[in-house]
């Protein structure tokens, strides 16, 4: 099997480190991207690497360019390749819209739309003289659905589905497919601020009649990561357990 290369945005985090540790599984070679949990990073690439996997890391703060740039120049420097990109790293800063400052919405903007775009420009050139790339971008449920005090992070995640399908139709024709995951509620640092009360209201919607995990999450993105998913493009899948 030839051996694809993934750069994982945001791996330092719950959702990025399963993606990654699902494709370093599945025998791609993984560049883990984190912005500032360094020690995070570090020590998912020593886990991988015991276990026998190609991992390496590299960081940068998204909402710089020039941190974009050298993220995907590095990766190149090392791997020589980039077949696939997983658009992971995001944030939120939630407020009901009448408190929202500006700097909030400007933020959110930054690190969930205008990053993975800058992103997918700098691989994209890359990917087009291969003939062949993987785009995955993870979204969320508000991006599709909403939820209230959320105005600027289901903003900035109905973006990422329109940019989805946008990119979808721009680079079918060099090779390049186009996703994006939807997951629900998952358990990471990211929702660590819902007390269980909420949570638990939250599961008792749900039809599985659980909570989705990280792990539910990297095999969806595994899927659209796959050579054999060369006629998927434009999709946004949830990941939810039938809450939508
Ligand atoms: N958890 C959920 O319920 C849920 C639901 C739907 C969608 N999502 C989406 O899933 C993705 C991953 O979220 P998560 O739950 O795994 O959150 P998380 O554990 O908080 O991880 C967020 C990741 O994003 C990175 N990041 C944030 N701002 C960055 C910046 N300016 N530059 C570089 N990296 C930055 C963080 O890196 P450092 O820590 O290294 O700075 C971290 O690795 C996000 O796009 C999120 O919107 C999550």
């Amino acid at each position: 099997m030839k051996q694809y290369v993934a750069l994982i945005t945001g791996a330092s985090g719950g959702i990025g480190s399963a993606i990654a540790t699902t494709l370093a599984e599945e025998g791609y070679k993984v560049a883990l991207h984190y912005g500032s949990s360094k020690e995070k990073a570090e020590k998912l690439k020593d886990t991988l690497i015991g276990k026998g996997f190609d991992a390496w890391t590299v960081q940068g703060d998204l909402t710089k360019k020039s941190d974009v740039t050298s993220v995907v120049e590095k990766t190149l420097d090392h791997f020589s390749h980039i077949d696939v990109l997983v658009n992971n790293a995001g944030a939120l800063n939630d407020a009901p819209i009448d408190e929202m400052s500006d700097e909030a919405f400007d933020q959110v903007m930054a690190i969930n739309v205008k990053g993975p775009w800058q992103l997918i420009k700098a691989v994209v050139p890359h990917m087009k003289a291969k003939a062949y790339g993987r785009i995955v971008n993870i979204s969320s449920g508000v991006g599709s659905f909403g939820a209230a005090n959320k105005s600027n992070y289901g903003a900035s995640k109905g973006a990422i589905n329109t940019l989805t399908k946008s990119l979808c139709k721009e680079l079918g024709p060099f090779g390049i497919t186009v996703n994006a995951v939807e997951p629900g509620m998952i358990n990471t640092p990211m929702t660590d601020y819902i007390d269980d009360k909420d949570k638990a209201a939250y599961i008792s919607r749900i039809p599985r009649g659980k909570q989705a995990r990280p792990e539910d999450v990297a095999h969806a993105v595994k899927c659209f990561a796959s050579d054999a998913a060369s006629m998927i493009s434009g999709q946004i899948i949830g990941v939810n357990g039938g809450l939508r």
